[in-house]
């Protein structure tokens, strides 16, 4: 029987989505992509092989799984273009079985200059974003005059439009001689990747409706994390997309009855890279620590990332924004070399105690963390495939947080690879 799952991330992106993609790939026969874009970096280990996918869906690394980037991403053609050489390098073969919506709008040399001329404007206020021109292609996204991958197939059409886009956008462009506000640059860059993107463009929703009804078993792939969504992060410290369940749906073009089961993608403590509120945020030798253990430094732009414990009151607020099912436990191991390991329950605001988020998350850079002190296991989980073979803190430790959040584990992650893994199921 096909079971649909969408897996996402609960914290502020890096929770290890990628390897339970790749993980849960293996049961699928379709994994689908439905935001974010270039900005996202996920890492997939086999073996002694590493891939780092930032546009493509985490289950191309399967041979015969297909894929599809559903039109609520934002897609870079040239970040593009340069993911399918280094898939080809790695002898994966995607003809066939990689496929991209027309409606995907796409992120320009013009947003990722203006996304760092935005940056620079913001002063001490700046969001720390990944300079991949996220925010701006979704402003133009949604302000109605992005380019879209349908636009490639209609060149004149597309050098209007583009012309167009390069005047209204004068304020961040003028003077610049930037060869990112080239129009006749970009126009031929483009025109050089039609070929390249003919073979791969097909109605998404369309093929994921068929196959669902053919009983297709189909994997929801989301970036990001639920504290970094446009609509319910820590905004403005957030992303430009909704990372959470509803984005699944219209990233994608389906309906939320073919949806089985919601996994939310935990890491066992909490990581954030870039800026805005983080509670649980350790600047001390602790914090240096989890970075140290947990190799905390992004796929994506390889800066350290701000490490703290885990934070319920903030996962609280990922369950119920996004229906979860279940939740899959990452970097337990990390966690082995603590004595003991603080877990925050409620904060404290003006006297008084919130157990739950406050509606403006922005406050979270004013709340104090209420810790609860588990003792530490100090034994080795890392590689364990077995949960009765975990010390017995470490199991009381991960019953402590399932109490709290009422959601049951499907995995404990105990290791970057495929096999460091503890199924539950
Ligand atoms: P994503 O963006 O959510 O896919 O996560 P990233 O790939 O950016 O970061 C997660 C990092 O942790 C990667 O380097 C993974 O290889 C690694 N990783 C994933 N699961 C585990 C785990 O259980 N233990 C350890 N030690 N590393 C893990
Ligand atoms: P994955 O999918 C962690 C963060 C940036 C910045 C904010 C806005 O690998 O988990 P943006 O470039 O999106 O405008 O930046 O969001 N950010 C991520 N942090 N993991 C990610 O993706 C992220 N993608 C964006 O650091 O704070
Ligand atoms: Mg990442």
């Amino acid at each position: 029987m096909s079971r649909n799952t969408i897996v996402l991330g609960c914290q502020w992106g890096d929770e290890g989505k990628g390897k339970i993609v790749d993980l849960l790939a293996a049961d699928s026969d379709i994994i689908a992509r439905f935001q974010g874009g270039a900005n996202a970096g996920h890492t997939i280990v086999v073996g002694e092989k590493k891939y780092v996918l930032h546009l493509i869906p985490s289950g191309i690394v399967h041979p015969g799984k297909v894929c599809y980037i559903g039109n609520g991403v934002v897609l870079d053609p040239e970040s593009f273009a340069e993911e399918l050489n280094f898939l080809t390098k790695r002898g994966i073969d995607y003809a066939g079985r990689l496929w991209v919506s027309p409606a995907t709008n796409l992120v320009l040399p013009y947003h990722k200059l203006i996304d760092s001329v935005q940056e620079k404007n913001r002063g001490i206020k700046s969001i720390g974003t990944t300079m991949r021109g996220i925010g701006p292609a979704y402003i133009d996204k949604v302000a109605r005059c992005g380019i879209r991958v349908i636009d490639l197939f209609a060149p004149e059409r597309l050098r209007k439009r583009l012309n167009y886009q390069l005047s209204v956008k004068a304020q961040y462009l003028t003077g610049s001689d930037d060869e990112r506000a080239d129009l006749d640059k970009i126009y031929d860059q483009l025109m050089g990747m039609v070929d390249m993107f003919q073979p791969l463009v097909t109605d998404v929703s369309q093929a994921l409706f068929k196959a669902h009804r053919e009983g297709k078993t189909i994997l929801f792939e989301g970036a990001q994390g639920t504290m970094l969504d446009v609509d319910l992060g820590t905004y403005p410290f957030a992303t430009s997309s909704n990372t959470t369940t509803g984005g699944a749906l219209t990233g994608l073009g389906v309906g939320p009855k073919m949806i089985d089961e919601v996994v939310g993608v935990i890491k066992a403590y909490t990581t954030r890279v870039g800026a805005g509120p983080f509670p649980t945020e350790l600047i001390d030798t602790t914090g240096e620590g989890l970075r140290k253990w947990g190799d905390e430094y992004g796929a994506s732009t390889g800066r350290p990332r701000r490490c703290g414990w885990l934070d319920l009151v903030a996962l609280r607020h990922a369950v119920r924004v996004n229906g979860l099912d279940s939740i899959a436990v990452t970097k337990l191991d990390v966690l082995d070399h603590f004595d003991e390991i603080k877990v925050c329950t409620s904060y404290t605001l003006n006297g008084n105690t919130l157990n739950e988020v406050p509606l403006d998350l922005s406050e979270l850079s004013h709340v104090k963390p209420v810790y609860k002190t588990l003792p530490g296991w100090k034994e080795k989980s890392t590689s364990l495939t077995s949960f009765g073979d975990l010390g017995e803190n470490a199991r009381n430790y991960l019953k402590f947080v399932t109490d709290d959040l009422e959601v049951k584990i499907k995995l404990i992650s105990t290791g970057p690879r495929r096999e460091d893994t503890i199924m539950m199921d």
